[in-house]
């Protein structure tokens, strides 16, 4: 296959990308993923050595990249929050130039943008984004390809709307991409956790090349109708203080994803989406303790929605490997 040549770029957000970059990415963790349930299967991180650095909690995105360096027969070293000196003794800066003598590439999850951007100056080497405060493109990409697979349209007919904290990493790294893929995209939450303008600014900039259309509501009932696609998240990310969740909750409750929100988007082919985990029943501790606060024993989406036949979530969770092994293959590959 041809392919856009991404060897040796990091990926830090959507807005360092062309959509035809992003697209080529989509096309190759197509092709990975045929390739790994069909075979035959190539390994073209061969003797490259990957370090992964979280600084936040992790199941899907830290097993993502472990699991898909290993298929492509890459050396992993897993660094936790106190498993190196960075940031305590040793700054960003110093971390980079040492771990870029070593690794062939680096993906950071941690908090502020601005740490992962320095990694990316300094290392020398390729650096993968696996969640920031502000984005998460790792997450979208394999959004993008979910949506692809349960669609029939073409991107420019997708339509789908982010309900709940539309301004948060995961939201504000959809909002790009819907805009890069040419999609109606429609960020629907409280003006008070609204996307930056920032953010929608670049979104709108995009749209205009790639015909996409972007709408910023916060009635939810306009925001989802006719969408192929509803997607949520959590409504108080890591890193945020436990006491922003009375607030939280107050504001968000009116953008629950249920059964009645489903039902006003007038599809009954209608998707649910979330990047996961969620607070869809008390079997978490967060939202056992949240249940006590507040008696309600679902947050984002209820369990009725996460638990249907509309749901997707599983398929996403699946397409956080392929989608990472195109990133790591496309800008390290052989
Ligand atoms: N969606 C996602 O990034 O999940 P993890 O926090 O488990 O990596
Ligand atoms: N917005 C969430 C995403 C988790 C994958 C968070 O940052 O915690």
């Amino acid at each position: 296959m041809t392919m856009t040549d991404l060897k040796g770029r990091s990926f830090l957000k959507e807005l360092d990308f062309t959509p035809d970059e992003w697209r080529s990415l989509l096309t190759l963790a197509q092709h990975l993923k045929l390739e790994w349930q069909t075979g035959p299967r190539r390994q073209q991180l061969a003797e490259r050595n990957i370090a992964v650095i979280f600084e936040k909690a992790s199941t899907r995105t830290r097993c993502a990249f472990e699991v898909a360096a290993h298929h492509q027969g890459a050396h992993v070293t897993y660094l936790d929050p106190s498993g190196s000196h960075m940031g305590h003794k040793e700054s960003v800066k110093d971390t980079a130039r040492v771990l870029g003598r070593m690794y062939d590439a680096i993906e950071y999850r941690g908090f502020s943008q601005d740490s992962v951007e320095l990694l990316a100056a300094y290392a020398g080497v390729p650096v993968w984004n696996g969640l920031t405060n502000e984005w998460h493109p790792t997450q979208s990409l394999c959004d993008m390809l979910t949506m692809r697979e349960h669609t029939d349209k073409p991107d420019r007919e997708i339509a789908f709307a982010y309900c709940g904290d539309a301004g948060n990493n995961v939201g504000s790294s959809l909002l790009i991409a819907g805009a890069m893929m040419g999609m109606d995209v429609r960020m629907v939450g409280p003006v008070s956790l609204q996307n930056s303008p920032v953010a929608m600014d670049a979104a709108r900039t995009i749209a205009r090349t790639t015909g996409a259309r972007i709408t910023q509501t916060d009635d939810p009932a306009s925001g989802v109708d006719g969408v192929d696609f509803i997607y949520t998240d959590v409504w108080v990310s890591m890193g945020e203080e436990a006491s922003v969740w009375s607030t939280r909750i107050e504001q968000l409750l009116p953008f629950q994803v249920n059964r009645a929100l489903l039902d006003k988007t007038g599809n009954p082919d209608v998707r649910f989406m979330h990047c996961l985990p969620a607070f869809h029943n008390r079997e978490t501790v967060v939202g056992e303790e949240m249940y006590a606060k507040t008696g309600l024993a679902e947050l984002e989406v209820t369990d009725e929605v996460f638990e249907s036949e509309s749901s997707i979530v599983f398929d996403q969770a699946e397409n956080r490997m392929h989608t990472i092994k195109a990133v790591m293959v496309a800008t390290l590959g052989a």
